[in-house]
This record gives C-alpha cells, structure tokens and sequence, in this order.
C-alpha cells in the first residue's frame, strides 16, 4: 500500500510564521490547507473560512516556522560511475578544466567509469542521491543521461531514471536526454556522425521516459551547427529542448537557445548584454550553477541577466567532475554570496524559477490549484538560508504526503 493511500485526503499545515510564496512574497502567521495533493487554500491564518476545512482533516502545527515550495532543482547529472577526485585534486592545483580534458579527464574518464560499471551499483547510487536530495528539501529534480554516449547505454539511462523515479520517497525527476554531452572515443574525428546518431535515438529516448532533451554546446563539445541538429531532432521528438551555452567560450549557444524556444539555456558564464536580451525576448529561462561557476573560478553576469528581466532559476549542477552537493539550500546560499542575489531572489529562482525552467507550471510556488511541494525548514526566517550554508529542513511534502 502507498503512503498517499494510509495519509487523510486532506491535511491543514498552521500556524506557520513566515509563508515564502514563491513570487517573492511572505504571509506571516499563514496557513496551507492540502486538498488531495493539491493546495485548496493559502493564506492568512485569520482568512480561512473553519467551513472550508472538511471534516477530518489532519493538523499539523509547524510552530512558526519558514515554509516555502519545494525547492526544484534544474540541472543535475546524476547517473555516472567512479570518481574524478584526482583531476579534481589537480584543477586545486592550477589545471584548468579544458586541460584536464586534453589529458584522458574529464567526461570521458566519467564515461568509461559509468560504462564499466554494474548496472546495479549505479541504479543503488542514483536512489542514494534521489534520498538526498528530498532529505535537503529538494522535491523537483531534472536528472540528466550523458555519460553512457552509446544508444543502448544512453536509453538505458533514461529506463534507470524512470524506475528510480518511481520508488516512494524521492523527488518528482524530469529526466533529461544528454547523449550529446560529448563525442565518445569511438566517433573521434567523425562528430557529425555521433550527433546523426544522437539524433536519430531521440525518439525512442521519448518512448523510454524522457521528457527534456540537451546538448553541450560549447568549444571542444558541440558546435552551433550539431547543438542545432541534436536540439531539432528532439523538439520533433516531442521533448523540451535546454541547452549548456556559453559556460566555457562564448560559442552562441544562449543565442542558439533562444532562437529555437528552449525552455532553459544553462550555466551562460560567458554571455554578453545582447545573449541576455535575447534570452528575455525569446522567454528563455536561465539556470545558473553557482557551485559549478565557483569551481571554475568565475561567476555567471547575473546583473546582465537581471537588466535584460531574464528569469533565473538555480541548479546544482551535481556531475562527477565540479560539484559533489545535492544540497539545494546550499546552492541558494551561494546564489547569495557567490552570485549576488538577494535571499529572496534566490529563493524565488530555487523554486518559481525552476518550476518555470523546466515548465512545470503546477508547481514551485504556494497557491490555492497547485501542488502541495512545501518544506518546513528549521528556522523562523528565510535569512538562514545565507546564514548557514546548508539550511536543513525539518519537514518536506511532495503532493501533499509527508516525506521526510
Ligand atoms: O554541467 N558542462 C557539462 N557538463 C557538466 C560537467 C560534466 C563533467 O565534468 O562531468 C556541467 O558542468
Ligand atoms: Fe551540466
């Protein structure tokens, strides 16, 4: 039997201190009422009608409490074997990240790690971290393939996600197909052929549970052209296209992204005034990786993006070879002191932001026809989060039913 199955249909969540919408708002002394997994009412505790709470209603008081949406997280690479420890090591040391690649590092020591490894012990792994993730108050993850870069393995990837995602307890996963996440050793020097390929498993990457499609672009990855063709051939797939754009040299990718409607252009490092207006024209989100842009030594423009009115969200960007954390509190902290942004603008782009960046609309936000993704954190004020570099949560709801 499931948990939403032994959990009452309904559920009021009161006397909460301090309600953080999503929109940027706060309601003080507020309340949610849960209807089904979705939120019947949000709002001033002195506002809800006790006519609008059905008989039998379970109560919980959070005892003032910061409450906001789930967190989402919009770009993560979790499905890989081995580590990357020594290289990383090495960048301490003055490597840079393309030199490390020129060396046998980088994604294709991940992806010989990932292909040598028991289907198993990676399956184990991802439901490891799809725990942790929830456990930190993560209740939406975007999961990304990308370290297989064959058809069966790369489809395989995806079939692994779709069963992780459907065990109790683990954040809602949109997965992500990234088989053009780099050109694998067998198709060196014939990269136009590896993305012919990419392109042509895009459908069966739909058939087997895959919902977004990506594509490296970037100098030594994909170029402008093959992002283009990889990108086209999953929009006519049926997926959501997002991009990695202009993280490493300023290649076009943001462009790319917006001409072509994606719903996300990621980590953009290296774009320009004229990459952010494009964005914000064309309705491009963009996810930004603090840990990542910290680990490459730099940060994303983000008073460019804010000036041109670009929607922001946050990702962890957890891969083998840059970041580690499935700590979404801790990404918000450093969108904070790393990036810039205020506790508020972090938190909207760590919720609202990813909602709308990988265009789940029924989410991200507290309001009345959404779903109940709601965290209770420890802590009375959404300050703590820029306090203490990995806020923890002392309650999480996915749908309404208590996880955590
Ligand atoms: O988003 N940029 C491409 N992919 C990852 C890094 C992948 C890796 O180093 O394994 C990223 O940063
Ligand atoms: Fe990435």
């Amino acid at each position: 039997m499931t948990d939403s199955m032994t959990e009452p249909s309904s559920l009021l969540l009161g006397n909460i201190g301090r309600l953080f919408t999503g929109d940027g708002d706060v309601i003080e002394r507020a309340c949610v009422l849960v209807e089904h997994g979705l939120i019947a009412f949000a709002g001033p505790e002195a506002e809800l009608p006790a006519s609008a709470v059905p008989p039998g209603t379970a109560e919980v008081d959070l005892e003032g409490r910061l409450v906001t949406p789930g967190l989402v997280d919009a770009h993560a690479h979790p499905v890989y074997g081995g580590d990357r420890f020594e290289e990383i090591a090495l960048r301490s040391s003055g490597a840079s990240y393309p030199e490390i690649t020129a060396r046998g590092g980088g994604i294709a020591s991940s992806v010989s790690a990932t292909r040598a490894a028991r289907p198993e012990a990676l399956e184990g792994r991802v439901e490891g971290l799809l725990r942790a993730w929830l456990d930190s108050g993560t209740t939406t993850l975007e999961a990304k393939t990308g370290y297989l870069l064959d058809e069966q393995g790369e489809l395989g990837c995806v079939r692994l996600l779709a069963r992780c995602a459907s065990a109790p307890h683990v954040p809602s996963v949109e997965i992500t197909f990234l088989a053009a996440h780099a050109v694998p050793a067998e198709y060196a020097g014939r990269a136009d052929s590896y993305v012919e390929a990419v392109a042509s498993w895009c459908p069966a990457a739909r058939e087997a549970g895959a919902r977004h499609v990506d594509v490296f672009c970037d100098e030594g990855y994909f170029t402008l052209e093959q992002s283009r063709a990889v990108l086209e051939a999953g929009i006519a797939a049926g997926l959501v296209p997002r991009i990695h754009a202009d993280e490493l040299a300023r290649t076009g990718g943001a462009r790319l992204g917006a001409e072509l409607g994606c719903a996300s252009a990621d980590h953009l490092l290296k774009v320009d005034e004229s990459d952010a207006v494009a964005l914000a024209a064309a309705g491009v989100v963009a996810t930004l990786a603090p840990v990542t842009a910290l680990a490459m030594g730099t940060s994303p423009p983000l008073r460019l993006l804010r000036r041109a009115g670009v929607t922001i969200a946050l990702g962890s960007d957890h891969n083998p070879g840059t970041c580690g954390t499935t700590s979404m509190p801790l990404v918000v902290a450093l969108a904070v002191s790393e990036l810039g942004m205020s506790v508020s603008e972090a938190l909207v782009a760590a919720t609202a932001g990813g909602a709308a960046s990988l265009r789940r609309h029924d989410r991200g936000r507290v309001a009345a026809g959404l779903r109940a993704d709601l965290v209770a954190w420890a802590a009375e004020h959404e300050g703590a989060f820029a306090w203490s570099y990995g806020l923890e949560p002392d309650s999480v709801y996915v749908a309404g039913v208590r996880v955590r």
